[in-house]
Formats: C-alpha cells, sequence, structure tokens
C-alpha cells in the first residue's frame, strides 16, 4: 500500500473523533488556552492527540480551537499526525463546550457514521479507551461511555448540613471520549437546551439509550493545578517503567541520547521500517555500493545505478513513516532518475520523512552476496551513508553459502531497517 502526506481533507473514514480544545482553562489559571499548556514538555493538546494516530482503523479527526490559536492548533495537529494529516480538520470554538461540539460535528465529512467526543484536558486517556469506546457503539449502536465506579462515600448535602449518604454501588464517574452514531448525536445536539453537562446527558435528554464500558484512570480531567502535576507524574513515571524496559543501545547516539524533556513521548512515537533491494551483476557497469565506488569490480544493473545497499535503505526510511517506496515515490521509469546514483533517492526518503515530522535515529543495512567485499571498507561506506541519511548507518555482510542468485554470483542484494522518530 502506498500512503502520501496530502493536505487536502480525505472523506473515506466511517469513524472520527471530535476533540474539544476551545476552553480557556480559568481554574489552572495560567494564562494560557489549557490545550496548550505543556505537560512535562509536550503540549496536552498534542498528548491528547497522539493515540488516535496509532488506532487500527484511520479516523478522522476534528479539533475545536480557540479562534486565536487556530494556527498553532494546525501546527500541533499536522506534527502529531503526520502522514495522517489528512484525515484532520481544525476549526474555531464556541463560547462553551456544547457550541465547541457543535462546530467539531459540523466539520465531519459525510462519511462518517460513528464519532467519539473527548475533552483534549483529558490527554493521558490510553488508544485503548478509544478503541473500546469505538468498539462498544458498533456492537450496540447506542450512546456508550467510558465510566469508573466511585470510590469516595457520597453524600448529599443542603447548605452547610449533610442530608444522606448516597448508595453509591449505583454511581459511576464518567470521561471522555464518549461515542455515538453521529446521525443521532446531530439530531439531539439539535434540539438541545444546552442545561446537559456532557454527549451523554444531551443523547439521553433526546431519548437515546446511553450505556458504559470501563474507563481508565489515566483519563483524567486536568482541571487544577494538583490535577496538572499528577499528569506531571504519571507521564514521569511511564517514562521511568519505559526507560527500565528498554535496554540502552550503547551507541553515543541511541535512542537515549535524541530528546530532552519531552523525551518519553519522543521514545513512543518511534516507527521501524524495513526495505530491501536486489540488482543482477552487469559487468559493464561501474560498480557503485553503498554510495562507494569499487573500480575493477562488476557492477549492478538497473535504470538507476543499481546500487542496492542505497535503495534498501531508502525503502527502509520511507516505510518507517509509512510513505510507500522506492518505485511509487521516485517513479524507476522517470527519466529524472536515469542513472541516478543512490545518495539521490536516500535523500529524497529524508526529506520526505522532514515533510510530515518524522527524522532518522538510525538505520543498519546488510550487504548479502559474494562481492564487492566490503569488509575493508565498511568504516567508508557507513560514513559514506550516515552523512546523507543524517544519522548513525550500521553495515554488515554475508554471503549466502553458495546457494541461490547471490551465492552463484548473478547478483546482490540488500536488506536494510531504519528507526525513526518525530522531529
Ligand atoms: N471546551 C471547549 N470550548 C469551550 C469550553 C471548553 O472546547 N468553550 C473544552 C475544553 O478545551 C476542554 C473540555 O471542553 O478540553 C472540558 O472543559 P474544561 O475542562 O472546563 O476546560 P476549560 O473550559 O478550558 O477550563 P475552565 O473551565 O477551567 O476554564
Ligand atoms: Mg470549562
Amino acid at each position: 500500500m502506498t500512503q502520501h502526506a496530502t493536505t487536502t481533507a480525505r472523506t473515506d473514514a466511517v469513524r472520527a473523533v471530535v476533540v474539544v480544545a476551545a476552553g480557556s482553562g480559568t481554574r489552572l489559571g495560567l494564562g494560557t488556552a489549557k490545550a496548550f499548556v505543556p505537560v512535562a514538555g509536550r503540549v496536552m493538546l498534542a498528548r491528547a492527540l497522539e493515540p488516535l494516530f496509532t488506532l487500527a482503523e484511520p479516523v478522522f479527526v476534528v479539533v475545536v480551537a480557540p479562534d486565536a490559536l487556530l494556527e498553532q492548533c494546525r501546527d500541533v495537529v499536522a506534527a502529531t499526525a503526520g502522514v495522517a494529516v489528512g484525515y484532520t480538520a481544525v476549526v474555531a470554538g464556541g463560547d462553551d463546550r456544547h457550541a465547541s461540539v457543535q462546530a467539531g460535528l459540523a466539520a465531519l465529512p459525510p462519511s462518517v457514521e460513528t464519532v467519539l467526543v473527548h475533552d483534549a484536558a483529558r490527554c493521558l486517556t490510553p488508544a485503548s479507551q478509544f478503541q473500546a469506546v469505538f468498539d462498544a457503539v458498533q456492537q450496540h449502536g447506542c450512546g456508550i461511555v467510558p465510566a469508573l465506579p466511585v470510590t469516595d462515600t457520597v453524600k448529599r448535602v443542603e447548605d452547610d448540613v449533610v442530608v444522606e449518604t448516597v448508595d453509591r454501588s449505583s454511581l459511576v464517574g464518567v470521561q471522555t471520549p464518549q461515542g455515538f452514531p453521529l446521525s443521532e448525536l446531530r439530531a439531539a445536539y439539535a434540539t438541545s437546551t444546552q442545561s446537559e453537562t456532557d454527549d451523554a446527558g444531551v443523547f439521553q435528554a433526546s431519548g437515546g439509550t446511553v450505556r458504559f464500558v470501563a474507563g481508565d484512570a489515566d483519563a483524567f480531567k486536568i482541571t487544577t493545578a494538583w490535577d496538572l502535576r499528577r499528569a506531571e507524574a504519571v507521564v514521569a513515571g511511564s517514562a521511568g517503567a519505559s526507560s527500565v524496559a528498554g535496554s540502552p543501545s550503547g551507541s553515543s547516539s541511541g535512542p537515549g541520547s535524541s530528546s530532552g524533556s519531552g523525551s518519553s513521548s519522543a521514545a513512543a512515537d518511534v516507527r521501524v521500517g524495513l526495505g530491501m533491494d536486489v540488482h543482477a551483476f552487469d559487468a559493464a557497469a561501474p560498480c557503485r555500493v553503498g554510495l562507494l565506488d569499487f573500480p575493477g569490480e562488476p557492477g549492478l544493473a538497473g535504470h538507476s545505478d543499481g546500487d542496492a545497499v542505497a535503495h534498501a535503505v531508502c525503502d527502509a526510511l520511507l516505510s518507517a513513516g509509512g510513505l510507500g517506496d522506492i518505485g511509487s515515490r521516485f517513479g524507476t521509469s522517470d527519466p529524472a532518475y536515469a542513472g541516478a546514483t543512490g545518495d539521490v533517492f536516500v535523500r529524497g526518503a529524508v526529506q520526505a520523512l522532514a515533510s510530515v515530522g518524522l527524522r532518522p535515529e538510525r538505520v543498519t543495512v546488510q550487504v548479502i552476496g559474494n562481492r564487492p567485499r566490503i569488509g575493508a571498507r565498511r568504516d567508508e561506506m557507513q560514513d559514506a551513508l550516515a552523512a546523507v541519511v543524517g544519522a548513525p548507518v550500521a553495515v554488515s555482510g554475508t554471503t549466502t553459502d553458495g546457494l541461490g542468485f547471490a551465492g552463484r554470483g548473478e547478483g546482490l542484494a540488500a536488506i536494510a531497517t531504519a528507526v525513526v522518530h518525530r522531529a
């Protein structure tokens, strides 16, 4: 499958999420719209959006932002969505949450059948919660809220007098995202009196049924300074857990050295790509492998210079970004690439990644064939490739014990992996 980054809205998604982020954050009191307040170095909105682009099925995402921050919001959305940016829209919110949700619903493409409404302020909500709500709407065809049992003893009060203890066994606290069949939610909002405090309330007031699924403690809403500190502690805790789980690479430019205060999300947003290429030997052609010339060695046949190593690296980088492959991006039938040297394709892949906010972190490539022998020139090849990739490249070589086309000396193969992360 080939995916291309596009700025044209895609209109084929049947699932959508409206993320309301247009509030001012009065109770947080930082003088910044709440969705743009950083949590451990990364703004709440970016954290809230991240899980949406990891779901199994594509979702259309509408972000509802303060009127004065639409450009800033678009930047956050583009950087977070990457190649999925075509599945996003940014619209201005209203005076209250109710109006903001309505603005978001109005921006959905006609293909959408199921919508989730989510508060950006619940920015640590895991992807599993979005998935569970989508699945439950599909299964039951009604409204769905994520809910947690109430653990405090609950009292009914009048003025400063406690009237009674309320039986909490039938009480839950509800979170977002709340999910609905879109046409029914639209109809509910069209007749809503605005007295309801959440979307499920609006839906129910118009006669809809609402069920609940299990919520997640991390999906708490950030309202006050205390909540913000709690969120920072949660992020710090999960960053600690992942650095224990993942052993360091041992390289000076390994994953641990690449990020600053936002390290936990950078570590979470790592993508891996795989590339493979084969070219037949052509004794008449000059031999270029891994961006190096090998005088006296048989060359490789191909529309370009046949540098299987560079092409495998290019494909690994493109695949890590979900950006298709060398053939679909650089058209081997395109005369512009006739005789092109391998660095042209690798550089093109790095630029394609940059255009969707991704950067190579590390590349490995294995050369498979009898010749040229790369051992003596490994360092040189690594340096030449690293200079174009902009990150360390490890080169290894192997033969196939005389087996197959490589063993018979008919051609050269290369397999590469690439790790990229958000720039
Ligand atoms: N929201 C919105 N448009 C509004 C008001 C709120 O999109 N006019 C969004 C907020 O951005 C938030 C969610 O609705 O993601 C829940 O609102 P709340 O937690 O109350 O956020 P704020 O209104 O920003 O905070 P405060 O009430 O303290 O000002
Ligand atoms: Mg509010």
